[in-house]
């Protein structure tokens, strides 16, 4: 990095994802280097300590200076090393999650306020050996430094990954850096592979350090006077050379005392609600990603006639001019597109199976939590799009920030203006093409990048959704960066669209 400034495709992808890669900083020579330094040790994941000249090329990866560049971007200026260089080592068995979500370490939170990023804590990893698609090591949740609200126990414990993990890929020499807040874990290495990850972390200036931290900061001894305080007392005041787990006092206002305990104590006015009537991991999923399928919400019956309500009208059916072929992505192959409008007022009985999709109490009871009551269904409308029909550009940024294309959670709830539900009248593949997404995107302030839009730079953010006939998809109509792949499937694109808009707005 020669200058001082991410580009804003690296500031976007960050803000969505929560990391970052950099492919190949380390030359060749550097590769070798450090792996002939690596070979000379054992194989222990002990921090990595300078114990001769033959260390030189690991150290050296410490204040390299392409790390340091991005180090000064996230950490500011008088960016300290937090934990060292260690060997990421291989685990015999999944390890449960850690970051992410709520309680939120203050030093170590990730968020924009102002117009400037605070990320006081990265998590830094150097590859010295490839990490392909299915290698296990280090796993991550995408978006997740950006979550405020617990995350499920099962994601955690790891009994249900929820869809939600993901696995670096790396080539040896690339560099990848993490908000320490995005959640992470470790998968088995599969069979007698062995991975090269080198691991380490860095803050800024004034943040405390972490747990296992190599700075240095004790050695001060309180003051003489101090010794004739109570013990609450000297656990209060400033002691220049304390270290982890930091003292826990309480009081009810009468007394204090200390608390044998070591964990954080830090009380809320809330308590959370066993019946709210939501579902804690949707609730999650939404709010981390900004979509959410429920699986097999029609049954059969309902979606035969649904489909055979739309072959009984062709005349309904619009589709549009001649399109002239076009080579990106998403361009058209030629083929035009084709919709029905309002297919709710279809002549009886057709009508029917899109009627009863507006209020269906599966659908109403999650528009209840994602916007409040008061919502109105604007439009109802078929995506009818045959085979080599154009893909839709992704659209909806959340920035720059408009009156409509807001998205927040506070206090349990979740605010949003507009919420699509679409309906799956058939099975869709990757193959098949249809909707695509940027998970996480809903809650950036960096503009979407134009290789987004396009899907000819895709940074590895935009995530295509498989779903059955009969699957429901919500997702952020207006926050979220969605948008369609070209339509590749034998049978025709079937998805009845609906938009949902708050009792917020207006417009006649
Ligand atoms: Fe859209």
């Amino acid at each position: 990095m020669d200058t001082q400034t991410m580009s804003n495709e690296e500031n976007y992808r960050f803000d969505v994802a929560g990391y970052l890669v950099i492919p190949g900083v380390l030359t060749a020579a550097e590769l070798k280097a450090c792996n002939k330094a690596l070979d000379q040790r054992d194989s222990s994941n002990e921090p990595l300590r300078w114990t001769g000249p033959a260390d030189n090329p690991l150290v050296a990866l410490r204040e390299h200076p392409v790390l340091t560049g991005y180090l000064r971007q996230f950490c500011g200026e008088g960016f300290r090393l937090d934990e060292s260089l260690r060997l990421l080592g291989d685990c015999a068995e999944a390890k449960p999650l850690t970051g992410g979500g709520e309680w939120i370490d203050w030093s170590r939170a990730y968020r924009q306020h102002n117009g400037d990023r605070f990320c006081q804590g990265v998590r830094v990893y150097w590859a010295l050996a490839e990490v392909g698609p299915g290698d296990g090591g280090l796993v991550v949740v995408p978006a997740s430094h950006n979550s405020t609200v617990d995350a499920p126990r099962d994601l955690v414990d790891g009994t249900d990954d929820m869809g939600l993990l993901e696995q670096p890929v790396l080539q040896a020499g690339d560099l990848m850096i993490c908000a320490e807040s995005l959640m992470r874990g470790l998968q088995p290495v599969p069979g007698t592979a062995t991975q090269r990850l080198l691991e380490c972390t860095y803050i800024s200036a004034g943040v405390r350090p972490g747990i296992e931290s190599e700075i240095d900061g004790a050695g001060d001894e309180m003051p003489e006077w101090t010794a004739q305080l109570t013990e609450l007392e000297r656990a209060v005041l400033h002691n220049p050379g304390r270290s982890q787990p930091f003292p826990v006092v309480h009081s009810d206002g009468q007394q204090v005392r200390l608390a044998e305990e070591s964990e954080v104590f830090h009380p809320s006015i809330y308590i959370r609600d066993p019946d709210s009537g939501i579902d804690e991991k949707e609730f999650y999923y939404w709010d981390l990603n900004g979509h959410l399928v429920l699986r097999g919400v029609m049954d059969e019956a309902w979606l035969k006639a649904a489909n055979e309500a739309i072959d009984a009208n062709p005349e309904r059916i619009q589709t549009g001019g001649p399109v002239a072929a076009e080579e990106t992505p998403l361009g058209s192959k030629g083929v035009p597109r084709s919709s029905m409008a309002d297919p709710w007022a279809l002549p009886a009985p057709y009508g029917e199976s899109f009627q009863r999709m507006i209020a269906d109490p599966i659908l109403i009871q999650r528009l209840n939590w994602m916007m409040g009551s008061g919502y109105e269904c604007m439009l109802g409308s078929g995506l009818l799009l045959a085979k080599g029909s154009a893909g839709h550009r992704l659209h909806s940024p959340a920035a720059p920030a408009r009156v409509n294309n807001h998205y927040r959670q506070q206090n349990g709830r979740v605010y949003t203006d507009y919420v699509n539900v679409a309906w799956q009248l058939r099975d869709v593949t990757r193959e098949d093409g249809g909707f695509v997404c940027v998970p996480g995107s809903h809650k950036t302030v960096y503009p979407m990048p134009e290789g987004i839009r396009t899907c000819e730079n895709e940074m590895g953010l935009v995530k295509h959704l498989a779903m059955k006939a009969g699957d429901v998809l919500f997702f952020l109509g207006a926050a979220q960066g969605h948008g369609a792949y070209p339509w590749m499937g034998e049978e025709d694109r079937r998805m009845i669209l609906f938009q949902y808009r708050s009792r917020n707005l207006y417009a006649p």
